[in-house]
């Protein structure tokens, strides 16, 4: 036999490739912990080019990951950037009660804006690294930036100041989690989102790195979830509770309904409007109570007890902590949100009982119209979105309007309409209640 000698040329070869990782995957294979620790430093130096991590990640769409290969692919995202540590922070001599709140992503899922002054206005800190738009559901950070002059590129030391004399930052991660920023932007364009994997280590990559020390996860259900079904929710919420527990980041999770949006108002400006209402005491039912569950679980995550949140939005402390928390990112509320320019309404077909109203549906419309991105980097619309004039459960005459779509480009009315074609139903009766709130894994 031949044997064949050669002078090994060492530390300077990488030791996997992308092609091969990928073929792994595809062809249904477990990633070593040693390919997934390479492939996600190496895409966040650039050494993985966006063309092979859209495969890879087409291939985990397609092929999933196994329960030690999802705890990998985030402990490697988390190891990408920095972690950051608050811990030394003291107000009134005492140190900070550190807490977050994550949403899997839904439509109309404005709940961040009210819940974080909520929070702040019964003693919690909330260092809150939010997202843009992912899919057809929108982000906490295209949101808040419909407002004039608010800013979420903070640094950190303007972050740690913020929450010890405001008890809050909401900024864009950064370079927290760099491979997520990376990977997040990529699925978004590449119809890469629904998965399992993905989104828990996307979301818990995030959380893990920002410094709370308590976590509560909205675990969205329903057509405008990205996990459809109640089965995949409760395993996303599982995956990602059992994730947080092992780096030390104590975790819960509420199941919400998704299959309508939530409130009435879908988009950029428009849904800081209606949480602005929610703050002024008023806005719709749904968002005052998920605001509140989510606010008590974030108390009691962070062991305050004794203020009632719901008194928050009563007394206007939270609407107060929101103005201070606008004005510190730069923001000004005193200007005029911005509204599209161009606007259609869809009036109804029938008389009777709005039964359903589509989630999944009014998100893409409102996607349609300019609220998310369709290309890497690209400009979202601040004032797109969509109004909700009946709401499942609510009844209508025929001719009278349903929806009010906004846009500043007209050209998008025709494929906004054409999603939300098959999305409203009007019956003879009510349709059977559905709970807001369909249970707690923790
Ligand atoms: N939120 C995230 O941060 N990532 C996801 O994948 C979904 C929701």
């Amino acid at each position: 036999m031949t044997q064949f000698t050669f002078d090994a040329p060492g530390s300077n070869v990488a030791p996997f490739d992308a092609p091969t990782i990928i073929r792994t995957k595809r062809d249904g294979g477990v990633l070593s912990d040693a390919a997934i620790d390479w492939v996600i430093d190496a895409y966040t130096r650039g050494a993985v080019a966006d063309e092979q991590m859209s495969a890879l990640l087409m291939a985990i769409f397609l092929r999933g990951m196994t329960g030690p290969e999802i705890a990998r692919w985030t402990a490697a995202m988390v190891n990408s950037g920095e972690r950051l540590d608050f811990t030394d922070l003291r107000r009134d001599g005492r140190p900070l009660a550190l807490v977050d709140k994550h949403s899997t992503g839904g439509v109309g899922d404005k709940i961040t804006i009210p819940l974080v002054p909520v929070v702040m206005a019964c003693g919690g800190a909330v260092p809150q690294a939010a997202g843009r738009g992912l899919g057809h559901t929108g982000g906490t950070l295209d949101k808040l930036e419909s407002i004039p002059g608010f800013s979420a590129e903070l640094p950190k030391e303007r972050i740690r100041q913020q929450l010890c004399e405001l008890g809050a930052a909401i900024f864009a991660a950064g370079e927290l989690a760099p491979a997520d920023r990376k990977i997040y932007a990529l699925r978004d364009i590449t119809a890469t989102t629904e998965s399992l994997p993905l989104i828990a280590s996307s979301v818990m990559s995030k959380k893990i790195a920002e410094g709370a020390r308590a976590l509560v996860l909205d675990t969205k259900v329903g057509s405008g979830a990205f996990l459809k079904t109640e089965a995949e929710s409760r395993e996303l919420a599982r995956t990602m509770v059992d994730l947080g527990s092992a780096h030390g980041l104590s975790t819960r999770a509420l199941l919400t309904d998704m299959a309508t949006p939530l409130g009435r108002a879908v988009g950029n400006a428009v849904e800081v409007e209606e949480s602005l209402e929610v703050l002024a005491g008023g806005g719709p039912r749904d968002v005052v109570e998920l605001t509140l569950a989510l606010a008590r679980e974030m108390l009691d995550a962070a062991g305050l007890d004794g203020v009632d949140p719901a008194d928050t939005l009563r007394d206007g402390t939270a609407m107060d902590r929101f103005r201070a928390l606008v004005a510190a990112q730069g923001g000004d509320l005193n200007r005029p949100l911005p509204v599209g320019r161009c606007s259609e309404t869809l009036t109804a077909s029938s008389t009777g009982v709005v039964r359903r109203l589509d989630a999944l549906a009014v998100g893409l419309a409102v996607w349609r119209l300019g609220a998310g991105r369709s290309a890497p980097g690209e400009q979202v619309q601040f004032g797109a979105g969509l109004r909700i004039h009946r709401r499942e459960g609510e009844p209508v005459t025929a001719g009278e309007p349903l929806l009010t779509l906004y846009t500043d480009t007209p050209e998008r009315f025709a494929a906004a309409v054409a999603e939300l074609d098959g999305a409203v139903d009007i019956g003879d009766t009510a349709p059977p209640p559905r709970p807001l709130i369909i249970d707690r894994i923790v």
